[in-house]
């Protein structure tokens, strides 16, 4: 309910999987009193005096918001503007959650979201950015975008975040072009999800911090020579519904120690790529794979030299288990799922 436990809520889960999660934005009950200056449409928990909550009332406008708060919750409105000195009494804000209204770009004045200085998260998803607003502060550890209509996020927008851990821009409009120089000197990103976009490469100059890369559902049909040597810490990647084909996977560019998932399904590849021993999820599901390359998964076999896979999907492709060779038990002793159909 209060920032805090959302804090230590979201700590937890971006150390784990991280799949789909979401803050827990529950307002205040009703019937809890009020601090004296809040804005009326809105709630102030008494016992938690910096945090306004004012969604999901039908809010047409930011609400007056007094000194002192550093979470405003203006989620599930329809807000429209960002007027000039909506937040001149909170420049110190901390965290301004905006997300499902009908914010379009060119409505969000100067002297508003880029005069907080000490905004740590901005959560503007769902709405109708068509550029995003312009970003002075240094202390943001996450910015939320998803589903705008954003194309591009120019480059130098968020340079110098060094505490920036998370970005969510998954269904927009963004092509490569549109993200040159964009991530460039980000110390501390870990996630990065471009999902639902339209991609043609994986972009270049990620910070090599990442843990976590998604870009599935874009057109992405190549992956560049030595992409992941790059990215030492990624540990999840997530290419799923894209035009992955062969000739545009370089040899050994998966073959990293790091890597703990990687999801190729719904591509239209032929073989199973190269991956390392490391590796302990494999989705493959969904291509055109008719031949089970065992050498790709193990290039040598012995009593220490085997997969790590702990689950590998293979359905939707033209193999069955008589595909599978008779050393794969060997190579695959810690798999605990193969999924042919
Ligand atoms: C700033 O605070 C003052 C005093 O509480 C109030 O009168 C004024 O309307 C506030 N301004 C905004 C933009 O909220
Ligand atoms: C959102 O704004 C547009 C104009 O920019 C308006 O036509 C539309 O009705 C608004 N939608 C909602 C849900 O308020
Ligand atoms: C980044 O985070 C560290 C540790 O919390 C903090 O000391 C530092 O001031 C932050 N940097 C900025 C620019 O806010
Ligand atoms: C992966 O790279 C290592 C060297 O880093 C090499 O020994 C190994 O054979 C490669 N694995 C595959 C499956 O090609
Ligand atoms: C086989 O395992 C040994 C010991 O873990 C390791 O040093 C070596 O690189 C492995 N060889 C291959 C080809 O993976």
């Amino acid at each position: 309910m209060f920032p805090v436990r959302s804090v230590l809520l979201a700590g937890l889960v971006s150390l784990c999987i991280c799949q789909y999660y979401d803050y827990d934005y529950e307002p205040a009950a009703q019937s809890m009193p009020s601090a004296p200056n809040c804005a009326q449409e809105c709630n102030c928990p008494i016992n938690f005096p910096t945090a306004m909550y004012c969604d999901g009332i039908n809010l047409k406008y930011i609400p007056i918001v007094p000194t002192g708060i550093k979470y405003l919750y203006l989620q599930n409105n329809l807000i429209e503007e960002i007027k000039a000195g909506v937040f001149d009494n909170v420049t110190d804000l901390r965290w301004l959650v905006l997300d499902n209204n009908n914010i379009t770009s060119d409505k969000i004045q100067s002297g508003t979201i880029d005069k907080l200085g000490k905004l740590e998260k901005l959560l503007f998803s769902y709405n109708k950015l068509n550029k995003p607003p312009v970003l002075k502060s240094k202390s943001l550890d996450e910015v939320k975008f998803i589903g705008n209509r954003l194309t591009t996020l120019p480059s130098g927008l968020l340079s110098g975040m060094e505490n920036l851990t998370t970005i969510h821009l998954a269904k927009n409009k963004l092509t490569s072009e549109g993200l040159v120089g964009a991530f460039k000197g980000l110390k501390s990103l870990m996630l990065l999800d471009l999902s639902e976009n339209k991609l043609k490469k994986l972009p270049a100059g990620i910070p090599a911090s990442l843990l976590m890369l998604y870009a599935d559902n874009n057109d992405i049909e190549s992956i560049p020579s030595g992409y992941l040597a790059k990215l030492p810490e990624l540990q999840y990647l997530r290419l799923s519904h894209n035009k992955l084909v062969d000739s545009g996977i370089p040899a050994g560019v998966f073959n990293v120690t790091s890597l703990l998932e990687l999801d190729l399904s719904f591509n239209k590849l032929q073989t199973i790529p190269e991956i390392n021993e490391a590796l302990e999820h494999l989705y493959l599901q969904v291509n055109e794979i008719s031949k089970f390359d065992l050498n790709n998964i193990c290039k040598v076999i012995s009593p220490v030299n085997y997969s790590r896979l702990k689950s590998l999907r293979l359905d939707g492709n033209e193999l069955t288990h008589s595909n599978l060779p008779d050393d794969a038990s060997t190579c695959l002793r810690q798999a605990s799922e193969i999924v042919f159909d």
